[in-house]
């Protein structure tokens, strides 16, 4: 099998390589990755595909450390401080704080507000003529989501999306570009400011007000601002490839997309095996704190190890008929939103909108039809359609 250049993005420009990943996973389930003329800094990495191994590295965050080199093939530029790129003790203290505002109950809060942002993302989709599905309907309720998450004002909901697509379109698809991070950065520092001198009822007051029992410092400036710059590509992008990806699943599977409608109990089930499917945050990279070995293969301290949920959550010795999209698949231990210490944050907050969404399409329209090319956004980290051209039918 000739090796696809996975620190490249435009491996990916066609959807996710599945072939390669299945032999990989029956061949050389921890595979070195030479690198190549796109690998960050020329350093090899290695590629985990198996499940089992997949859930063992996430879940032994000691060996596996997400502070050495941060969660990308390059290294990230929040090592040490944003959540995702920390590890114990500075990940227990930052995810305590931030976990204050993302309680089951204060997410649930949001339910009606969702289906009402839903509602009218849906009026303005056109009958029965093609329109992008991606602009008009995946992006827009994660980012209207996200927004009312840190109380943005409304009126700058338009500004900021915009900005945060820039960002990681012009950022060659793995990391963000430094003048939009600098657009975001400002704008997360005065709504901080703002939200420090006048709370209101939005998730990220909570945040900026949260203090722990133990006496540890309440969220620096800095800190803050990491984490807002976080929350807009960890759950807006990903959100929105799990919406569009989901719809594009259902409509190619017109059996399940009946099986759906008839069943509105399988919702639950549905939007776990939509995340599944999907994969949006498609791979995440580790780097180890000594020498360890997996599967035979000896890795020495200090070594990138990339692991792919992906292809994780298609292996065949974890999943009955992996290639099946099935709506009511349970049990259904994906990797779609990671695990252990670093588990998505946002989950809870996924998985209500998958469900506001999906709920408001089958009850409005009657028939959905693919009318055009797909394309893909050109990334290997955040994989997800960029065109969805459809034609929707109302009942
Ligand atoms: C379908 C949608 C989503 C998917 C597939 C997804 C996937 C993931 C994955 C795989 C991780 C683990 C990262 C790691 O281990 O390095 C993660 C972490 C995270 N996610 Fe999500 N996510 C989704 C939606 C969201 C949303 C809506 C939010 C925010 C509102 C969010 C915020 C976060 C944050 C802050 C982390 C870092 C947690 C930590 O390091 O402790 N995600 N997500």
């Amino acid at each position: 099998m000739e090796p696809v250049d996975l620190s490249y993005s435009g491996s990916f420009a066609a959807g996710f390589p599945h072939e390669f990943f299945n032999w990989l996973r029956q061949n050389e389930p921890v595979w070195w990755h030479q690198p190549t003329e796109h690998t960050p800094n020329g350093i090899g990495f290695w590629v985990v595909s198996r499940h089992a191994d997949v859930v063992a590295i996430f879940k032994d965050a000691e060996t596996y450390s997400s502070e050495l080199g941060g969660t990308q093939i390059y290294d990230g530029k929040g090592m040490g401080y944003q959540l995702n790129q920390t590890d114990d003790p500075k990940h227990r203290r930052l995810r305590a704080l931030v976990n204050k505002g993302f309680t089951p109950r204060t997410i649930g809060r949001l339910e009606d507000d969702l289906r009402a942002r839903a509602k009218r993302i849906l009026d303005e989709v056109p009958s029965g003529e093609t329109f992008n599905f991606v602009p008009a309907v995946a992006r827009e309720l994660p980012l209207q989501a996200i927004c009312a998450v840190l109380g943005v004002p409304q009126e700058d909901r338009a500004e900021l999306g915009d900005i945060v697509d820039l960002a990681i379109g012009a950022g060659g698809g793995a990391t963000m570009s430094p003048q939009h991070l600098k657009r975001l950065s400002a704008y997360a520092d005065a709504l901080v400011e703002r939200k420090r001198h006048h709370p209101a009822d939005d998730i990220l007051s909570i945040i900026v007000h949260a203090q722990l029992d133990d006496g540890s410092p309440q969220l620096s400036n800095m800190e803050l601002r990491a984490f807002f710059n976080l929350l807009f590509p960890a759950g807006a992008e990903t959100t929105r490839s799990a919406i569009a990806g989901g719809m594009l699943a259902l409509i190619e599977n017109p059996g399940e997309l009946g099986r759906l409608r008839g069943n509105p109990d399988l919702m639950k089930t549905a939007g776990e095996e939509i995340v599944r499917w999907t994969s949006p945050s498609v791979y995440k990279r580790r780097t180890t704190t000594r020498d360890v070995e997996l599967r035979g293969r000896a890795i020495r301290q200090g070594q990138k190890v990339t692991v792919w949920e992906m292809s994780a959550n298609r292996d065949e010795e974890v999943f009955t008929d992996p290639f099946r999209f099935d709506i009511a698949r349970d049990p259904n231990f994906h990797v779609g939103f990671g695990l252990g210490a670093h588990f998505c944050l946002g989950a809870n907050l996924a998985r209500l909108e998958l469900k506001v969404m999906f709920e408001e399409l089958l009850g409005r329209f009657a028939r959905f039809e693919v009318t055009g090319p797909l394309a893909w956004t050109n990334n290997n980290r955040l994989l997800g359609l960029t065109h969805l051209p459809l034609k929707a039918f109302p009942k």
